[in-house]
């Protein structure tokens, strides 16, 4: 009899334990720090009932930490970012940040809209790159948080004024960042304009999924047929080559750093991989965009999107001048790598690329998602 009861005293213990478990969504705020102009900045960390635990501030909606577990469950930070609010602000090469008006580039910083010419700062080069002097990742976002059962969120708001970095309109921006039990991050990114302007928005985390040096033993999957070739200012051709028999294909799961070097036009002008992939099925909505994992801690990051491209950077110009997060180290060369899902570059000026026009009647939304698991992965 005893044992019976024992027996039904343990089964109710695992069947409330587990309940609880399920509902262990949870999200935090601390005091991150002060902008130079004064502004306070809050810093919110989202976590699950499996452990995983994403930190976003509202400065840039950046995301400053991702911890997932390997396959023993130890769990690792795999993104790059900063420890200081300060540096942030003085020299970020855009790490995991919200990237907008426009991300990627902008030839010479021009384009035409409505039979308007409009100008942009050419701050890379003569080119205009990642929305200004002053883009997303450089304003402080005003957020709220939501729980749910099986989700949590952080939504974000910027309002970004007529002409604010050259571009038309005033653009309503709403950004939620939502964390579920299957340590999925959701970017709902949602917008609205009261003029015809221009938009592309993107998420600009750099990962590394072995909490190495390097990232150049990660494998990536692109399901991408195409890529856009790019001039000597990485501005796309215009053309779309197919990647079968060059190192652009990624078709396939392939080591980033099997054809990195390789004598290639491409890979010289981009220092490596830095290039916009035509993503295939572009009109089905949200599908399997990337996949990229790590062999040797058995982490793997899905990637899936509604946009028509991919930018897949590996961190070329990341050079040993970044101070790294919770170290007195520097972040080397090609430590992190960037899967930023979006419009083609240069869209704008591009007329047979897909369309980046917002008009004052439309709703603008996308979704992105970066997915952690750790399937079976052949150890190297
Ligand atoms: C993007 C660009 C790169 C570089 C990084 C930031 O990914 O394509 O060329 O500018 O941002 O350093």
């Amino acid at each position: 009899m005893r044992k019976i009861v024992l027996i039904l005293l343990s089964l109710v213990g695992f069947t409330c334990c587990k309940e609880t478990q399920t509902n262990k969504m949870a999200i935090n705020k601390d005091f991150f720090g002060k902008t130079k102009d004064g502004i306070a900045v809050d810093r919110y960390s989202l976590s699950n009932s499996a452990g995983m635990r994403v930190q976003i501030i509202t400065y840039g909606g950046i995301i400053t930490t991702m911890e997932v577990p390997d396959r023993n469950g130890i769990f690792q930070d795999v993104v790059l970012g900063y420890d200081k609010l300060s540096d942030y602000e003085e020299s970020s090469p855009y790490f995991g940040a919200l990237i907008g008006r426009f991300g990627n580039r902008i030839a010479e910083g021009k384009f035409r809209l409505e039979g308007k010419e409009y100008t942009l700062a050419q701050n890379d080069g003569e080119n205009h790159l990642h929305g200004g002097t002053k883009g997303f990742d450089k304003v402080v976002w005003k957020a709220s948080e939501q729980i749910q059962k099986d989700e949590v969120s952080l939504k974000l708001i910027y309002l970004s004024k007529d002409m604010e970095e050259g571009y038309p309109g005033n653009l309503s921006v709403e950004v939620l960042y939502t964390l579920t039990q299957d340590n999925t991050l959701k970017i709902n990114y949602k917008a609205v304009t009261d003029q015809t302007t221009i938009l592309n928005l993107t998420q600009h985390s750099y990962f590394n999924l072995s909490g190495t040096n390097s990232i150049l033993d990660h494998e990536l999957m692109l399901n991408a047929d195409a890529y856009l070739p790019v001039d000597e200012t990485l501005i796309p051709t215009g053309e779309i080559v197919n990647v079968a028999k060059t190192p652009f294909d990624f078709t396939k799961p392939k080591k980033i750093g099997r054809e990195i070097n390789d004598e290639d036009l491409q890979l010289k002008r981009g220092l490596g991989y830095d290039h916009c992939w035509v993503l295939n099925e572009p009109n089905i909505g949200l599908r399997l965009a990337a996949v990229l994992s790590d062999p040797k801690s058995g982490r793997q990051m899905e990637v899936f999107t509604d946009q028509p491209g991919i930018q897949f950077y590996s961190g070329n110009f990341l050079d040993g001048t970044n101070p790294k997060k919770n170290s007195d180290e520097y972040y080397p060369y090609r430590s992190g790598l960037c899967l930023e899902t979006q419009h083609y570059p240069n869209a704008p000026n591009e007329a047979s690329f897909p369309i980046v026009v917002l008009n004052p009647q439309e709703v603008f939304t996308s979704q992105t998602q970066f997915k952690f698991s750790n399937p079976k992965l052949d150890q190297k």
